[in-house]
């Protein structure tokens, strides 16, 4: 298939070019920058210039794709009106276009809200912290378009061995800083390895079921405090150097979004596994952490 990427070189959509390159398809991925355009060919994709706040710019050249895969995000305010305006330009182009392609959309786990005991599934409602409640509309938009098959991934918690959501766990222990948790250490994450979560997409790229939303959560929930303990221990730190922050100096920090580090979730990833026979590998992440090199 011929695919187009927005956000292939983030957290999400790099690890997803590269494993649908490596699967055989012919991949072209919107790069805004020099240097996005560089790491899209380096990961065998070629790049289209061009930035997802002005689709107009760059829509009528794209030659005719059989599936268009949304991984990018802007973490500010402006992106409840980013996204707006590139679906208003974005769908209608693939809605006209006699391959009724498919559209993969990325959603993700802090729309469920904070579920403690209760595991999230593809049918729970809603409950997006106010920073995330932009994201809801354009779910519905994007799986009542016609014209195009869409299907909608609510990822997980995204790590890769020292980077992803583990980024900070990492800094915080190479800077021999104590390592921050927000919340308490019995805050649990939903967690994906990136690529475990590119093998998802590129399941749902190739049999996914249109207008049906998988969740991409290997391990359902799993406790940050174990996390921080993890690195704590590869840095040869001990456990009086995790610090707890609140969600309000997270925000303060890092803006409103942020507050989702402090939800205490559990997804499940099992319609995925059940229906797309989807079989993520990483499902140990103390001896992810533990191997890095
Ligand atoms: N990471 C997670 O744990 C996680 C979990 C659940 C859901 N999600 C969702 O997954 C999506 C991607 O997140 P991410 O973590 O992969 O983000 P990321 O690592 O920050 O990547 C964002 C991507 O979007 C591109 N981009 C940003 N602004 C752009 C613009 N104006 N024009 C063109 N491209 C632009 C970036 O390209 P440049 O190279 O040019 O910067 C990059 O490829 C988001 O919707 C996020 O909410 C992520």
């Amino acid at each position: 298939m011929r695919v187009l990427v927005l956000g292939g070189t983030g957290s999400v959509g790099g690890p997803v070019v590269r494993a649908i390159v490596k699967r055989g398809h012919e991949v072209l991925a919107l790069a805004r920058s020099a240097a996005s355009a560089q790491k899209v060919v380096a990961f065998g994709a070629q790049p289209v210039p061009g930035n997802i706040r002005r689709p107009e710019e760059w829509l009528q050249a794209l030659p005719a794709v059989d599936a268009v895969i949304h991984a990018a995000c802007e973490f500010e305010d402006a992106m409840e009106g980013i996204e707006r305006h590139l679906l208003g330009h974005l769908l209608p182009h693939l809605a006209a276009s006699e391959r009724n392609p498919r559209f993969i959309y990325t959603g993700g786990c802090w729309l469920f809200g904070a579920t403690g005991d209760q595991v999230a599934t593809e049918a729970t409602p809603f409950r997006a912290l106010p920073a995330f409640a932009w994201a809801v509309p354009p779910i519905k938009r994007v799986l009542e378009t016609a014209g195009i098959q869409p299907t909608v991934i609510h990822p997980a918690m995204v790590y890769a061995a020292g980077g992803g959501v583990f980024s900070s766990f990492a800094r915080d222990s190479i800077e021999r800083r104590a390592i921050r948790i927000v919340g308490n250490e019995n805050v649990r994450w939903p967690l994906v390895h990136s690529d475990d979560l590119a093998s998802l997409y590129a399941l749902v790229l190739e049999r996914g079921v249109a207008r049906e939303s998988y969740i991409g959560s290997a391990i359902d929930g799993f406790p940050v405090g174990r996390i921080a303990r993890a690195f704590a221990k590869r840095s040869g730190a001990v456990d009086r150097d995790l610090q707890i922050i609140s969600a309000d100096a997270i925000a303060a920090e890092l803006g409103d979004w942020a507050r989702g580090y402090a939800l205490d979730q559990q997804a499940s990833g099992e319609k995925a596994r059940l229906t797309l026979g989807w079989d993520p590998k990483h499902l140990d992440p103390e001896s992810d952490i533990a191997a890095i090199n």
